[in-house]
């Protein structure tokens, strides 16, 4: 009795740990995997794989278990997997094949096209070896076909009654964007009628099972928006695991957070954020730092949203903004303030490949190098990890400590970070002031160069950009002990490779602050940052 009273313990210990809450999210960092595009399967011939034809490239479950070390190491500790349920298998449609997985026929199979039941449950298994966390995008509005009229013999719902009858989506009407059909004339969308009872059994029975299956720690949820609001909180209760929808959208805040909280689901992708961003950030662009103000002031429950740069939708960011700084500094922005930070895979190899589907390409031919991007988004990582770890910086909220035309400055727990849109080029004049609460000559270190720098008069801090606009994350110097950055010794696992390992080479002791002007030090601040980036 005594042994079964433990064992269902022990299993019911196991059961929380794997099918993960939102509140296990907070602290994650997410990187996005199209699954036929991350990795070839060992063995594969690196054949041509060109976005523009929409077809298979190769990648598979099997072939993202065999790299996973490439984002664990970057300090990512959960990955978001592309669809992985049956799609639509006829002909080629006007639109290719469904390579992505987002077309949907019968969600109660998998895809076989990306592997077995078996291979899914080693993803899993190797991901939570990592101590990694597995989301898995669904498609729960809408399934795909070829025309208006489709049979539905294949599909999980096999009566028309199941789906909205047709209609064109009239954008700006909500029950228009929820009933309606996404996709055109020649790839129609037939959408599922989320208010039938039968369908709201089927899929809470459905996704209860998947995420059970698979040991699932999270959802991504594919045009949530397009369903009405009232189904989530159900069919995620079903899940038992955290929820991140899509609900896509612009600058504006409303339209996006009906989404989120108790009445609608966890977390969404936060689209007015990466709106503003790409308003304050791009180059060339407005530049217009007020509208991450305005974003930041008019959201809030802000540390479980989503925020990203790029996604399998949105052109690369490189495809809308030139400048390499100009996606350092919105990156960190993403890293370094509340939410959940999101990589979609190849923004770390700088592609910059328009939208859909000129944004899915191929990940080998860039030979999984450790670029600059990779090894900043390594050392983000790694000080947001060792915070999370041991602080409850997650859910600390960020202030904003100063704007000016150039930039931000933004803190969030002790972490200052100094983020600016003048680009690569140097300026000469340019600079960001800003107060911290830190007394003067508080001992700061940037993580990125490991420079040590003292706080100024009244808690003063200025940068200067004589030698290029790039991001400064700054933390009390002896707040690193532990983070395994600038030649501090990690508590855990030491990080093979990378920019840890070369940061301890640039590692200083900390300057005898009071004899060195403070713009001097800023200025050899800036000479390190230039070199290594
Ligand atoms: C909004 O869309 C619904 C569903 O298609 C439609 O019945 C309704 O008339 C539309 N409302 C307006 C104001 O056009
Ligand atoms: C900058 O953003 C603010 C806030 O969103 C907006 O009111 C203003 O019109 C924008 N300015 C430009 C030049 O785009
Ligand atoms: C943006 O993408 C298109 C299509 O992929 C490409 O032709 C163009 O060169 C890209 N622009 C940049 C700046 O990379
Ligand atoms: C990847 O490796 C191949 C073969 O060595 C080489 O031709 C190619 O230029 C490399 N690509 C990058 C982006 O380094
Ligand atoms: C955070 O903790 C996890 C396990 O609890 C460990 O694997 C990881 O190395 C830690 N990371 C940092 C940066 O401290
Ligand atoms: C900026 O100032 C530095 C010295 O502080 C000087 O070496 C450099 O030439 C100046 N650059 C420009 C573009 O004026």
């Amino acid at each position: 009795m005594l042994f079964q009273i433990s064992l269902f313990i022990f299993l019911a210990s196991v059961e929380t740990a794997l099918a993960a809450t939102a509140e296990q999210w907070r602290g994650r960092s997410i990187y996005q995997i199209v699954t036929d595009r991350f990795a070839l399967p060992s063995g594969a011939s690196p054949n041509a794989c060109d976005p523009g034809q929409q077809t298979w490239c190769g990648g598979n479950w099997n072939s993202i278990r065999q790299n996973l070390d490439y984002v664990q190491n970057a300090g990512f500790t959960a990955i978001w997997i592309s669809p992985v349920n049956q799609n639509y298998e006829g002909p080629r449609s006007a639109y290719g094949d469904p390579y992505h997985g987002y077309w949907m026929a019968d969600v109660s199979k998998l895809n076989s096209r990306f592997g077995t039941a078996d291979d899914l449950k080693a993803l899993s298994a190797e991901l939570h070896r990592r101590n990694m966390y597995l989301m898995v995008d669904i498609v729960v509005n809408n399934v795909m076909a070829t025309s208006k009229t489709p049979d539905y013999s294949t599909y999980l719902f096999k009566d028309a009654s199941m789906y909205h009858p047709y209609c064109p989506i009239q954008w700006g009407n909500t029950t228009s964007e929820q009933e309606c059909w996404l996709g055109d004339d020649k790839v129609p969308l037939p959408d599922v009628d989320t208010r039938n009872p039968t369908v709201v059994a089927q899929y809470g029975d459905w996704i209860q099972d998947l995420v059970k299956e698979y040991n699932i720690d999270g959802l991504r949820i594919d045009a949530a928006k397009h369903v009405n609001i009232d189904f989530w909180p159900g069919f995620c209760a079903k899940a038992g695991v955290f929820c991140m929808g899509e609900v896509f959208g612009g600058a504006e805040v409303d339209p996006i957070a009906m989404y989120q909280g108790p009445q609608a689901l966890d977390s969404v992708l936060n689209f007015p954020m990466y709106s503003a961003l790409l308003s304050g950030f791009s180059i060339p662009g407005p530049q217009n730092i007020s509208a991450i103000v305005d974003v930041f002031q008019q959201s809030q429950d802000t540390g479980l949203l989503g925020n990203f740069l790029e996604n399998q939708d949105l052109p690369r960011w490189r495809n809308l903004s030139v400048d390499p700084q100009s996606m350092y500094n919105a990156m960190a922005f993403n890293f370094m303030s509340d939410g959940i930070p999101v990589v979609y895979y190849g923004q770390e190899q700088g592609f910059s490949g328009n939208a859909d589907p000129f944004n899915r390409e191929p990940l080998w031919p860039s030979n999984y190098t450790l670029t600059p991007a990779y090894e900043l988004i390594t050392n983000l990582n790694m000080l947001r990890n060792f915070l999370v770890n041991t602080t409850d910086w997650a859910k600390q909220g960020t202030q904003i400590l100063t704007t000016s035309p150039y930039g931000i400055a933004i803190m969030k727990g002790p972490v200052i970070s100094v983020l600016t849109n003048i680009g690569s080029p140097p300026q000469n004049g340019t600079h960001i002031a800003a107060k911290t609460p830190y007394p003067s000559s508080t001992a700061l270190t940037n993580i990125l160069t490991c420079q040590q720098w003292a706080v100024g008069s009244s808690g003063m801090i200025d940068t200067q950009y004589t030698l290029g606009g790039v991001p400064i994350i700054l933390i009390p110097s002896n707040l690193l002990v532990g983070s395994g950055l600038c030649g501090t010794q990690l508590a855990a696992t030491a990080k093979a490779g990378g920019k840890a390992a070369s940061l301890a080479s640039v590692a200083r002791p900390a300057f005898s602050l009071s004899i060195i002007p403070l713009a001097l030090m800023w200025s050899v601040l800036l000479v390190f940052c230039f070199f290594s980036s």
